[in-house]
């Protein structure tokens, strides 16, 4: 099993921004944590992150030829401020009908009204949302959970 993990704008920062929001964890952090999590759970991960919303597009269309000369099957998407804005990505991630889990650091339903509305989520096989850096360890044993089950 394959898996990419795509992070959006700003998150290259974690770490120094706002992290009594976000928390202390730096992005490179996240990622490494990531992926030895997913050489316990024995898949491969793969992971991206830009600011650039065109970037993020282009990086889930070539998700439909592969990582690593292996099929995508699936991906987990913080799409940060895009989540709220984003038609381009909602429409890249059906194109390729990849399944996706969508999460957020921060539970996004207690913050500004503009951040309850997500463009993924329901398209997502699930959302989670609030719990800091653990919420991408937590998306991950889910995706890799579903996908599993989808192969029984
Ligand atoms: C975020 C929540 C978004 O509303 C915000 O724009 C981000 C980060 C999160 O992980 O909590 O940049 O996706």
């Amino acid at each position: 099993m394959q898996l990419l993990v795509l992070h959006g704008p700003n998150l290259n920062l974690l770490g120094q921004r706002e992290p009594g929001l976000y928390g202390s964890s730096t992005l490179v952090e996240i990622d490494a944590s990531l992926v030895r999590q997913a050489t316990e759970l024995g898949v491969g991960l793969a992971c991206f992150q830009s600011n650039d919303e065109g970037a993020l597009v282009e990086r889930i269309q070539l998700a439909a030829q592969g990582e690593a000369g292996q099929p995508v099957d699936g991906i987990l998407i913080n799409a940060a401020a895009y989540t709220h804005t984003s038609v381009a990505i909602r429409d890249a991630l059906l194109a390729v009908a990849i399944p996706f889990v969508e999460l957020h650091l921060s539970n996004t339903h207690a913050r500004d009204s503009f951040r309850h509305r997500s463009l993924l989520a329901d398209k997502a096989l699930g959302v989670i949302c609030g719990f800091g850096a653990s919420s991408y360890s937590l998306a991950l044993s889910g995706l890799v959970q579903q996908l599993r089950a989808r192969l029984e």
